[in-house]
């Protein structure tokens, strides 16, 4: 650039010139001199500023450039970015690995020419696409590549510059056999959890049958003692009453038959035997009623839909599963007669003994030990045409239930019980089938300590 004439460049004063009829001292000129030296001192400084300045902000863009360059490089994922014309302007190292080729020897192609003729997606296509200003998500190309076509699925964009004008197309690729790899993985993965869970729900099953085995084996061992201890006096009684007929045949005086009365105690035996055999009879029936306890409530027709009373349901539940494990448990049954309700007697049963079961389980180790079972008619919430409802509470003396897991009970397969005890699933079988009819149940801790958890059942309508 020119300099203005007649003015100093750096102080923008006028300049006084030596020249005709004017005196320009040695002073004067030393000064400006010093001015001019100052100047050029500044100036140089301020030069030296900014070449800092310069060379800090290209070691940032170097250092920039460094990290782009090493995210790009350790990608396993293809990156191809074109300009909207599809002119390759930057390629990663797993794109050169892929086509086989530097990066040099790629920049400046068209699109088209990286890619398989038979690409089900074509070069035109992505153009078309990116001009629409939609993306491109998981389409599939092939690319070609000196092993022949390679398939990758394809996510791309447009580019953006930084006042938002669309300047390129970043395409990013990947390989479909490591994603069909992956898949097959978690094919995999999944089918072990669902083997897994199938297992635990197989245990679970093992674990109620071993238990209703081990409850009703308790239970039928009173009768049947009973009854056989019973059948042994009887053979006792019969052996004496054979003797005294024996004597009575041989044709003995009354004076002999009446000694042999005596020492056999036949009086004694003829005035037990009816007391013996309604014992006898009532242990029998005992067992009869187990047994049909059992056919009904481990049956498992889907389509036995009965109304059954749930007094009976209840105290069977408690008989199997409490008392057989728990024997100094102090338990109270208050379910009156007649609390009816439509549905599988057996699945209830089931929510019954899993109910008992937990509650046995969270007082097992405690000193005091009560289990109690309320039934209770109760009005349908909203009342009028709905018709009544059953609630059944089982509520125990453990330590209930922590506030922070309360809402997790019911979830599958949640647990607080060690391997082997428990599989977390009692709950969610017991939840499934208190929906199933119609119902619900809830769990919830006594203001007095111990759980409650409630079974809310429709009441049967005739
Ligand atoms: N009566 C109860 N008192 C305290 N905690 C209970 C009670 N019933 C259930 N729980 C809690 O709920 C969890 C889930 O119960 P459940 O589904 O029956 O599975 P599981 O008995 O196999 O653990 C239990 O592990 C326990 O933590
Ligand atoms: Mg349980």
């Amino acid at each position: 650039m020119p300099l203005p004439e007649g003015k100093d460049f750096l102080t923008d004063t006028p300049l006084a010139f030596a020249g005709a009829g004017t005196e320009f001292g040695a002073v004067d000129a030393e000064e400006a001199w010093i001015a001019v030296i100052r100047k050029m001192d500044e100036t140089y400084a301020e030069l030296v500023r900014q070449q800092v300045e310069l060379e800090e902000k290209n070691a940032a863009l170097e250092e920039a450039q460094g990290f782009i360059a090493g995210l790009l490089g350790s990608m396993t994922d293809v990156l191809v970015a074109c300009d909207l014309s599809g002119r390759v302007e930057q390629v990663n190292l797993a794109a050169e690995r892929a086509f086989g080729q530097r990066a040099d020897a790629l920049l400046g192609r068209p699109l088209a020419e990286l890619l398989d003729a038979a690409s089900p997606t074509g070069a035109a296509d992505v153009l078309s696409t990116v001009a629409r200003r939609q993306r491109i998500a998981d389409r599939e190309f092939a690319l070609a590549t000196p092993d022949g076509p390679l398939a990758v699925s394809v996510n791309g964009a447009l580019r953006f510059d930084p006042r938002g004008r669309a300047v390129g197309i970043v395409l990013v690729g990947r390989p479909i056999g490591e994603l069909r790899a992956a898949y097959h993985e978690l094919a995999q993965a999944h089918e072990h959890l669902k083997r897994t869970q199938q297992q635990l729900v197989h245990a679970e099953k093992m674990a109620s049958l071993g238990r209703l085995v081990a409850g009703v084996a308790h239970e039928l061992n009173n009768p049947i003692s009973f009854v056989y201890g019973n059948a042994h006096a009887l053979k006792r009684y019969a052996e004496r009453l054979i003797a005294y007929l024996d004597a009575v045949h041989a044709g003995a005086d009354p004076a002999s038959l009446a000694k042999v009365r005596g020492e056999l105690r036949v009086d004694r035996a003829l005035a037990d035997i009816p007391a013996t055999l309604a014992g006898m009879l009532e242990g029998a029936e005992r067992v009869r009623d187990i047994v049909a306890d059992l056919r009904r409530f481990s049956s498992d027709r889907r389509e036995a839909r009965e109304v059954f009373d749930m007094a009976s349901v209840v105290r069977s539940a408690v008989d199997w599963v409490a008392k057989s494990q728990m024997p100094d448990l102090s338990i109270h049954v208050s379910v009156p007669e007649g609390l009816e309700v439509v549905g599988h007697p057996g699945h209830i049963h089931q929510v019954m003994m899993n109910l008992v079961q937990n509650a046995v389980d969270a007082m097992e180790g405690r000193p005091d030990r009560r289990l109690e079972i309320t039934g209770a008619r109760v009005a349908a919430p909203g009342g009028g045409q709905k018709g009544g409802q059953v609630v059944v509470r089982v509520r125990d003396t453990g330590p209930g239930i922590p506030e922070e897991i309360i809402g997790r009970v019911f979830d599958p397969f949640f647990t607080t019980k060690p391997v082997g005890k428990g599989t977390g699933l009692g709950l969610s079988i017991c939840y499934r089938i208190a929906e199933e009819h119609e119902g619900r149940l809830e769990a919830a801790n006594h203001p007095d300590g111990g759980a409650v958890v409630a079974l809310v059942l429709p009441e049967s309508r005739p």
